[in-house]
């Protein structure tokens, strides 16, 4: 046997945790699947863990926040288990470095996301009473060929990362420097993946990356053989009830070519979240997002006028660098205009080294951003409910997840419109299986309905 195909895992056993966006999820099942090849086992008790990783988040400084706390807990866990190794993966990882081991010294391994393959060394290093540090930035790394092990899953929905990285470089954030350059992973191998997925009995699949539809395949020559709409219709072909869903896009990539090909497949599901991140135009061009308002609103309608069911969804910063209420203002219009079903919303939190960091000020104030947000949050409330609303008496086709959470009498499902919705269960119906559903009520964030006999 080769040196290198011996198992260095030895039936420790591998414990991980979470933050931050998608990306990290998906790639902690990365981690896992590296981990298992190597003889480690994954568990979810963290009390029987020999080695505790942390996928971690530096989005916003809250995030960091939280993780710092997090890591002032496993300390009682290093007194009961002398052994226990305690690595820090991810953004935070990335952006801090040698750092990380100076200001906490339970941490063992500081990896990259970028330098999954290498943790079965860094454990070796750690285990052997140093310290692990990976923290290399990868212009060709998408672990393509690898399986993720899916964790936490419905068996119904399952995510595919199609890209890694970006370049988009938005002033207010950290992504281009914790998950470095754009580059997006072989059509082949996502194809493979989505099979895979399909034989598993998984119906439904998000295609994800920072900035989805940017996504390109060039051949050796250089040339772009497979672009995003292409890989959409590829995705939609595998099976024709496995729906496909991505997130997240760039408005300034949303093609007349991709609201084609959703607008022309059944199974491509109708909702986009497409991050406005602000309303006025002139906050747009010093958040350098490379459109303005009015550009946005045209995409929305072309949107509109291709599929008028399509749900449309969104993020926004309130009280970024030098927002005056005018522009604040404009938010909130834009959010009316477009009427968005759900958003996720975020005061602006000044991370180190961005170009906002560099050369803008951090001029509004901690009470101003919340009552911004305040409002922003306030107005999105009354946008879901009268969206969901507007949903009463439509009959959906809903792809069955489970049994709702509240009773073991209701099943639950989404709609293409990624809408949530509960209804009484029926003999023969269950997870993975398809069903038409008319809305008879609604919460902010729930529809409720009958089946279609
Ligand atoms: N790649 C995705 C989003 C990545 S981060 C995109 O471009 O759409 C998710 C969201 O976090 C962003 O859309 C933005 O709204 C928010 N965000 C990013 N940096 C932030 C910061 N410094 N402060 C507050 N919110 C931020
Ligand atoms: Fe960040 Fe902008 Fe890239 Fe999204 S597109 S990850 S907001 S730099
Ligand atoms: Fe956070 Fe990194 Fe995702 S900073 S939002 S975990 S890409």
């Amino acid at each position: 046997m080769e040196i290198s195909k011996i198992a260095t895992g030895g039936g420790r056993k591998l414990y991980i945790e979470t933050y931050g966006c998608q990306m990290n999820v998906g790639d902690t099942e990365i981690i896992v699947s590296i981990m298992q090849q190597e003889g480690f086992i994954y568990t979810d008790k963290i009390e029987e863990a020999d080695i505790i990783l942390v996928n971690t988040c530096s989005i916003r400084d809250n995030a960091e926040q939280r993780i710092w706390g997090r890591l002032k807990e496993f300390q009682r866990f290093k007194r009961a288990k002398r052994s226990l190794i305690v690595g820090i993966v991810g953004c935070m990882a990335e952006r801090l470095k040698e750092q990380l081991l100076e200001r906490e010294p339970i941490v063992d391994i500081v990896a990259g996301p970028d330098s999954y393959r290498d943790m079965p060394r860094l454990v070796a290093a750690a285990s052997a009473g140093g310290k692990g540090i990976n923290v290399a930035l990868s212009q060709e790394e998408t672990y393509g060929d690898i399986r993720p092990v899916r964790l936490d899953s419905n068996g119904v929905s399952a995510f595919v990362s199609i890209m890694r990285g970006c370049i988009n470089m938005c002033a207010y954030c950290v992504v281009p420097y914790t998950r470095g350059i754009e580059r997006s992973r072989d059509p082949e191998t996502i194809l493979r993946e989505l099979r895979e997925i399909y034989a598993a009995g998984y119906r439904e699949v998000t295609l994800l990356g920072q900035n989805v539809n940017s996504y390109r395949w060039k051949n050796a020559e250089g040339e772009v053989v497979v672009d995003f709409p292409r890989l959409m219709e590829m995705a939609a072909a595998v099976a024709p009830d496995l729906r496909v869903r991505f997130a997240t896009s760039h408005p300034k990539d949303l093609s007349d070519r991709l609201i084609e090909v959703m607008a022309s497949h059944h199974n491509i599901c109708k909702a986009i979240h497409l991050p406005a991140q602000s309303g006025s135009t002139r906050m747009l061009g010093l958040m350098n997002r490379k459109y303005t308002r009015e550009w946005y609103l045209g995409r929305i309608a072309a949107i509109r006028a291709a599929m008028p069911d399509c749900a449309i969804t969104t993020d926004l910063i309130a009280g970024f660098c030098s927002e005056t209420l005018e522009d604040h203002a404009e938010t909130l219009s834009l959010m009316r205009e477009v009427g968005y079903e759900s958003a996720f919303m975020f005061k602006f939190s000044l991370r180190p080294n961005t170009y906002a960091a560099r050369h803008m000020t951090d001029d509004v104030t901690e009470q101003e951003k919340t009552r911004r947000l305040t409002e922003i949050i306030n107005l999105q409330n009354e946008l879901s409910i009268a969206s969901n609303r507007r949903d009463v008496g439509k009959t959906f086709e809903v792809l069955i997840e489970g049994f709702s959470k509240r009773s073991d009498k209701q099943l639950c499902g989404r709609t293409s419109q990624n809408k949530m919705v509960v209804f009484d269960a029926a003999e023969g119906l269950g997870a993975g299986d398809y069903a038409m559903v008319t809305i008879t009520d609604c919460s902010s964030a729930t529809l409720f309905g009958e089946l279609v006999k």
